[in-house]
C-alpha cells in the first residue's frame, strides 16, 4: 500500500513499432497519477524547497503554466497541504481550468500570453510571500528525471544496452535528467532532443510560432544541458498528430501532440542504427510467438539497437482539440 498519491507516481515501459532490425520502447508518463511526466518534477520541486527551509506545509505556491506542470504542482500540493495559485493564459483549455479547480488549486487568468502569465505571477511572489518553482530554471526539474525515471528504465529494459535516448523538449528537464543517469551506464548512448518544425530554436536559433503543448517553449532553457546532445530532430504539428492518431489506432497506446513528435523521431533514429540481419521482434507480441517457437530464446534479440523514448503524456488532455477525429 502507497502512503500517498506521489509514492505512485511511475509508468510503464512499452514497446512500440519500430523498423526491421531495431527495438522502440516508450515511457508512457500518462499513467502517473496527474497524468503526465510532470508530476516528477512538481514533486521534486516542493520536496526540495522544503529541505531548504523555503517552505512548508501550509504556504502558498505560485507557478505560471499552461499545461501539465499545473497539473502536476496542484496534485502534490493537494497531498503535501500547500495552497497553489496557478496563473494562466486566458485563453487556455476549458478542460486545463477543470481539472486544476478539481485538484483545489487558485486560477488566476490573465489576458495575453505566458509572459503576461509569468510576470503576473512574480507580483503575487512579491506582494503575497508565495513561492515560485521555476520549472525552467530549477534544478529539481532535470533531477527528477535523474532519480526516477532513467532509473525506471534501467529496471524495465532488464539487463539490454541503451542505443539512444530520445525526448521532446519543454523545459529541457526530461531529457536532461534521463540523458545523464542512462549515460553513465552506457557512454556510447545518442542523445537525441525532440523540437517543432516551426519552434526550432535548438536546431535554427530562431524562436518560431507553434501551437504544440509542452514543446518548443521558443529559448534555450536554463535547465536543458545542450552539452548532452548528440542531434536534434525536427518534427511538424501536423505529422505529430497523425502518428499519436496512428499509436491510438493501430497500438492502442492514446498519446498526445509532443507523443507523436517523439514516436516519429525514435523511428527515425531506430531506422538509421537498424541492424535488420539481425532477428528482432517487430509487432507486439511476435516476441511471446518467437520465444515459444524458439524454445524460450530468441537468437540476436537482446542485441537488437535499443531507442527508449518518452511519450509525456495522454491523449484524453488533448480530446476537445479535436485531433482524434
Ligand atoms: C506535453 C508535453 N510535451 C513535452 C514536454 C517536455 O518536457 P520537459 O519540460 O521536461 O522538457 C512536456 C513536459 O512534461 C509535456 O507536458
Amino acid at each position: 500500500m502507497d502512503e500517498s498519491i506521489l509514492d505512485a507516481v511511475g509508468s510503464p515501459l512499452v514497446r512500440t513499432a519500430a523498423p526491421e532490425g531495431a527495438t522502440v520502447a516508450a515511457k508512457l508518463e500518462g499513467f502517473n497519477p496527474g497524468g503526465s511526466a510532470k508530476d516528477r518534477p512538481a514533486r521534486a520541486m516542493i520536496e526540495a524547497a522544503e529541505r531548504e527551509g523555503a517552505i512548508s506545509p501550509g504556504d502558498r505556491l505560485v507557478e505560471p503554466t499552461s499545461g501539465n506542470t499545473g497539473i502536476g504542482l496542484a496534485v502534490a500540493a493537494a497531498a503535501r497541504g500547500y495552497d497553489l495559485t496557478i496563473v494562466m493564459p486566458a485563453s487556455k483549455s476549458p478542460e486545463r481550468r477543470q481539472l486544476l479547480k478539481a485538484y483545489g488549486a487558485d486560477l488566476e487568468l490573465v489576458e495575453g500570453d505566458m509572459d503576461d502569465a509569468r510576470e503576473r505571477a512574480t507580483e503575487i511572489a512579491d506582494t503575497d510571500g508565495a513561492v515560485q518553482m521555476g520549472q525552467f530554471e530549477n534544478p529539481a526539474n532535470a533531477e527528477a528525471h535523474y532519480r526516477t525515471t532513467a532509473e525506471e528504465i534501467l529496471e524495465q529494459v532488464e539487463g539490454r544496452e541503451i542505443d539512444a535516448v530520445v525526448a521532446g523538449v519543454g523545459t529541457g528537464g526530461t531529457i536532461t535528467g534521463t540523458a545523464s543517469r542512462l549515460l553513465e551506464e552506457f557512454p556510447e548512448m545518442e542523445v537525441v532532443a525532440v523540437e517543432p518544425e516551426r519552434n526550432a530554436v535548438l536546431s535554427t536559433g530562431e524562436s518560431g510560432a507553434d501551437d504544440f503543448q509542452g514543446m518548443g517553449p521558443g529559448f534555450v532553457s536554463d535547465v536543458l544541458d545542450t552539452d548532452l546532445l548528440t542531434s536534434v530532430e525536427t518534427v511538424a504539428l501536423e505529422d505529430a498528430e497523425r502518428e499519436a492518431r496512428r499509436l491510438a489506432r493501430e497500438e492502442g497506446i492514446l498519446v498526445g501532440q509532443s507523443s507523436g513528435a517523439a514516436a516519429l523521431a525514435a523511428q527515425r533514429v531506430a531506422e538509421r542504427i537498424a541492424e535488420p540481419q539481425l532477428n528482432c521482434p517487430e509487432a507486439p507480441g511476435e516476441v511471446e510467438e518467437l520465444l515459444a517457437s524458439d524454445g524460450g530464446e530468441i537468437d540476436g534479440y537482446d542485441d537488437c539497437p535499443l531507442v527508449v523514448t518518452v511519450f509525456p503524456d495522454s491523449g484524453e488532455r488533448y480530446l476537445s482539440t479535436g485531433m482524434f477525429e
